[in-house]
């Protein structure tokens, strides 16, 4: 897999949700407690830029219609607790897009944060 560096660790302050854009690569970083996580840029739901969500925990807002995803997971808390196994997650998330966030992995080395350049492939996830 093929990461692409698009922010300085110091660039992402513990508890806040950033926008980077770098190399053709477009993230929304955030950082919570020592880890790093990367969400597509734009909101699953409406497609609304993420600059201005906040974040509490792990949980980020969007500023728009406040639909809220896990900065960990990339899924809406609200719209996991019904999946019994992998499929009818997956089903659930075919039909209900505006339910999870793409999430890309990161590599932090030294102070520099490196983002995928394609999202983590889907696995249903324990929230
Ligand atoms: S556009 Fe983000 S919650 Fe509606």
């Amino acid at each position: 897999m093929e990461f692409v560096p698009i922010a300085r660790l110091e660039e992402i302050p513990a508890g806040e949700a950033r926008l980077f854009e770098r190399h053709g690569v477009r993230a929304l970083l955030t950082r919570v407690g020592d880890t790093v996580f990367a969400l597509q840029a734009r909101c699953p739901h409406r497609g609304c830029d993420w600059n201005g969500a906040t974040l509490d925990g792990e949980i980020l807002a969007c500023p728009r219609c406040r639909f809220r995803y896990s900065a960990r997971t990339g899924l809406n808390p609200l719209t996991t607790a019904c999946h019994v196994n992998q499929s009818t997650a997956e089903y659930h998330y075919r039909n209900f897009p505006e339910g999870r966030a793409e999430l890309y992995d990161v590599r932090v080395d030294a102070e520099t944060v490196a983002v995928a350049t394609a999202p983590r492939p889907f696995r249903k996830v324990v929230v």
